[in-house]
């Protein structure tokens, strides 16, 4: 009775995807993991890893999530869901997402449902997802539930996804800043941004849409060189949105130094974490990013996501 969701890295496109701008996403090794049994005390509950119990209508957002996730999966007996994750919390790499995605994927399990495919599992993972961010385009559930590389859109009559092939495996470095961030409050103040000065909006998200497709075409030639240039000027454009910080700005610094092909920030900005792609070896990133006093692991995605993860 387990499931599985993945951690996820926006290569380019984050807060425009809010706007109906297509995001490049990648799904990496890294998430969440949960458990689900029944509760032999007929009290449903949620532990994240050795935190204390989650009850659904306990009256905090965690409860509501969780209610969410049993009604969107149509558990009516009581039921114990453990869950764990080696993904940083607050951080931009989709941690809350690959929660929700792992415990639908239990539940299902649970319930002795039929094999969901992954838009279907990523729908009912934003009853969760909504609670802790809002307003969510929901590319970082799609991405928890698919993993592999593909390009989202949100619509209005639900998310456009496609595959894209990955010609070169994408080795990145990912660096975390110390500083959490709340992915409502960033998108909240874009949205102030968008209403005070419209014409800098405008122009940063035209110019990151710009930039999506040649990244699409660039992972899809191998074309690694050109691919890093279109992270850096996406994080440029990124710092114009206001959403970068000063630590994002030295490890980006850092990871271009010890020979990454690019960086930006990835996720919301405010801190969070920052990704480097890398030729081959991660390593002298990551050190740079340590001797700095920045952790940091590096991942290398080789597939599309066509398919259930
Ligand atoms: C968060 O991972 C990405 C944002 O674009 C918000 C969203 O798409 O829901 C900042």
């Amino acid at each position: 009775m387990s499931g599985h969701g993945s951690g996820k890295v926006i290569l380019v496109g984050e807060h425009v995807v809010v706007y109906g701008v297509p995001a490049l996403v990648v799904g990496i090794e890294r998430g969440a993991d949960a458990d689900a049994v029944a509760a032999e005390d007929g009290v449903s509950s949620l532990t994240i890893g050795d935190g204390a119990p989650i009850r659904p209508g306990d009256g905090t957002d965690a409860g509501r999530g969780f209610a969410g996730l049993l009604a969107a999966c149509g558990v009516t007996r009581a039921v114990r869901v453990h869950a764990t994750t080696d993904l940083p919390a607050a951080a931009g790499l989709g941690c809350s997402a690959a929660l929700g995605v792992a415990v639908v994927r239990a539940l299902d399990q649970f319930g002795a449902r039929a094999k969901a495919d992954a838009d279907d599992v990523a729908t009912r993972a934003l009853a969760w997802e909504t609670v802790f961010h809002g307003n969510p385009s929901g590319v970082d559930v799609a991405a928890a539930a698919r993993g592999g590389c593909f390009r989202f859109r949100r619509t209005e009559s639900g998310p456009v996804i496609d595959d894209v092939p990955i010609a070169r495996p994408l080795t990145l470095a990912i660096g975390h800043t110390g500083v959490a961030s709340s992915t409502k409050a960033m998108v909240e103040g874009v949205a102030r941004l968008r209403e005070r000065r419209p014409e800098i909006f405008q122009k940063s998200l035209d110019g990151i849409a710009a930039l999506v497709g040649n990244a699409r075409l660039a992972i899809e030639t191998g074309d690694l060189g050109a691919l890093g240039h279109l992270m850096n000027l996406a994080q440029f454009l990124l710092a114009g949105l206001m959403v970068s910080t000063e630590e994002i700005e030295t490890m980006c610094r850092a990871a271009r130094d010890a020979g990454a092909l690019g960086a930006k920030l990835t996720g919301a900005g405010g801190g969070g974490c920052v990704v480097a792609l890398v030729e081959g070896d991660a390593t002298p990133v990551l050190e740079a990013w340590r001797e700095r006093g920045f952790d940091g692991f590096a991942t290398t995605v080789c597939r599309g996501a066509g398919g259930d993860a």
